[in-house]
């Protein structure tokens, strides 16, 4: 199974990701993709998919460092990695909008979000999209950019399914974290419970937001197996078909091998 989004790059993991690694290839997670949030932890990821095969990156700037955002030195680091034999670089991201944690900047926000929609349509990448509480903005800055042909996910998705059903029309996936497992996630998992299976990713945001029954731990690309297994028993499926499906549709969209 593929974790489709984790932070091994995160500082929490500095101290024994070898052991992360292994941990998740022992329990059956046999790809992960190191997401970056900024330019120094896209670097990170990086090295990282340069030590583990079974490693895999992508590299932007969130939202909420939209601050330090610099398209050169971001466009660098992307053409550099796309000139080496069999890059690891799989997608940009994560990129978006975050009103939950700063509205003072929207239009900057905005700038930085739309420009790395266009840095991964000259790249032909994917996007992978980080949305909390800017749903609207979000959906009208992808529409003002399409055709987007590589691909756009929207990670760790917490809107609506009529929202999602729009995504799903766009041709969109959604990726579901360890939130769809929490008592009060009522709302995503009726979106997980609906939409089609061909749109589902899953993935753990490790080392946060931790699923049931791991709460209180660490979140790590392991427990990426209780997301999916959460899924499968909400759509009454059986868990390995299940993986089976999302598993190509990751494999598809991130282009691995
Ligand atoms: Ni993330």
């Amino acid at each position: 199974m593929i974790d489709t989004h984790c932070h091994l790059n995160d500082s929490k993991f500095a101290d024994d990701f070898k052991q992360v690694v292994a941990n998740f290839l022992s329990a059956g997670v046999d790809k992960a993709i190191c997401v970056g949030w900024d330019y120094n932890s896209s670097v990170k990821a990086k090295e990282l998919s340069a030590t583990f095969p079974q490693v895999y990156y992508s590299i932007g700037v969130h939202p909420d460092e939209c601050g330090e955002f610099d398209l050169k030195k971001i466009e660098n680091l992307v053409k550099s990695a796309l000139k080496e034999k069999n890059t690891k670089l799989v997608a940009i991201g994560e990129i978006g909008l975050d009103y939950f944690h700063n509205t003072e900047n929207k239009d900057e926000q905005k700038r930085v979000f739309s420009l790395q929609i266009e840095l991964a349509k000259k790249y032909h990448l994917p996007i992978i999209i980080h949305c909390r509480d800017a749903y609207g903005d979000t959906l009208e800055i992808l529409k003002s950019h399409l055709p987007i042909d590589n691909g756009v996910v929207f990670h760790c998705f917490s809107g609506s399914l009529e929202y999602a059903e729009i995504l799903v029309r766009l041709g969109f996936k959604i990726s579901f974290t360890g939130t769809v497992t929490y008592k009060n996630a009522t709302n995503v998992q009726n979106v997980a419970k609906n939409i089609p299976l061909d749109s589902i990713m899953f993935e753990t945001d490790s080392p946060y937001l931790t699923p049931v029954p791991h709460r209180g731990e660490r979140n790590e690309p392991k427990f990426v197996l209780d997301v999916a297994k959460f899924v499968a028993n909400l759509r009454e499926l059986d868990y390995d078909e299940l993986i089976k499906i999302t598993d190509k549709n990751a494999m598809k969209f991130f282009k691995l091998k």
